[in-house]
């Protein structure tokens, strides 16, 4: 080999930066559908996703809502959990020590019935130091108090917000939900109070019926949809609210394909969520994140970074 010949040996580096938060890859799960991280390891190696998000977790267990709350559409899948989740003392105890042993930053989910369970929740988190950040959910469309009330009026978004930024001091993320008319209003509000990150979106209210019985396929009536059919919704909003907040947007909503994820990346977020997907193929983030591997090789970018928000009209 001439001796001035160079061979590109070095892998392009997938690191980005996420409101403090340094990510090994950009690609980490969906709240709600990993877990508590724990339930994956069987399947795929936790220290090679960017971050394990976790299923969203109140001040108290909840049993969630009744069943039927899963159903299968032919055009994504409905779901009426209800935030079903252990509570923040049964995470402390029994999700923490596992994770604790993790290599990989650990984001938390939460979510309040009220406004003052909210702040309540984030005293606690701000108390256990494995937690690298918090995923503020004011977006969950199955509960009736809580969530998606405070994600959908801009004032009590702010007041939440608000409330929460005063009580946790390391990256707040906040998610947001596609049920409204025009989603950059809420992040701007949601930035204004202190948000260091917005997660774009959470799933959009549907309902489907069994048209022999004539009830609907869910025992709570409607559920939120995800999945492949609102990945084209997602990827508009993310794009919208890149343009109106200075903050870093995590984008989420149908990403199953490695280009799924690139198409959010190339919008401007700074990275993605991986849901449904999971339970199709429990190791579909790591496809997602060779898949992303493979397109720098072949554009020649030798940096992730160079990729966000590289979108041209
Ligand atoms: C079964 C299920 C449970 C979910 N639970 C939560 C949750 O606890 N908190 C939350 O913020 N989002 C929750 N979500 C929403 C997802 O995190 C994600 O925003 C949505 O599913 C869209 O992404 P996807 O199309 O990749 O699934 C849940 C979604 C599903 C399917």
């Amino acid at each position: 080999m001439a001796i001035n010949q160079t061979t590109r040996t070095e892998r392009p580096s997938l690191a980005v930066e996420l409101a403090g938060i340094r990510l090994r890859n950009p690609v980490m799960p969906a709240s709600g559908t990993f877990g508590y991280g724990e339930e994956y390891a069987p399947f795929l190696d936790l220290e090679e996703i960017g971050a394990i998000v976790t299923k969203g977790l109140s001040l108290k267990p909840k049993a969630g809502n009744p069943t039927p709350r899963i159903a299968e559409t032919i055009s994504g899948m409905l779901n009426a959990i209800g935030l079903q989740n252990v509570g923040i003392d049964a995470f402390r105890k029994h999700k923490v020590p596992f994770l604790r042993t993790v290599n990989t930053p650990v984001i938390v989910n939460f979510f309040g019935n009220t406004l003052e369970e909210y702040g309540a929740v984030a005293e606690q988190l701000a108390e256990i130091p494995e937690i690298a950040g918090a995923e503020l959910n004011i977006s969950c469309p199955n509960v009736k108090q809580g969530g998606i009330v405070f994600g959908t009026d801009p004032k009590a978004a702010g007041e939440v917000v608000s409330l929460v930024r005063r009580k946790f001091s390391r990256p707040l993320i906040v998610k947001l939900t596609p049920n409204v008319t025009d989603i950059t209003v809420i992040a701007k509000v949601v930035e204004e109070a202190g948000a260091d990150a917005i997660t774009c979106i959470n799933t959009l209210t549907g309902m489907s019926i069994d048209i022999r019985t004539r009830k609907p396929r869910l025992a709570n009536r409607t559920g939120g949809l995800s999945g492949p059919a609102i990945r084209p919704i997602a990827v508009r909003m993310v794009h919208q609210v890149v343009q109106a907040v200075s903050i870093p947007v995590i984008g989420v909503g149908g990403i199953v394909r490695p280009m799924d994820a690139l198409e959010f990346l190339i919008a401007g977020a700074r990275a993605v969520q991986v849901g449904t997907a999971n339970f199709v193929d429990p190791t579909a983030m790591l496809t997602i994140t060779q898949g992303i591997e493979e397109f720098c090789v072949e554009e020649g970018i030798d940096d992730i970074n160079q990729v966000i928000g590289s979108l041209r009209y």
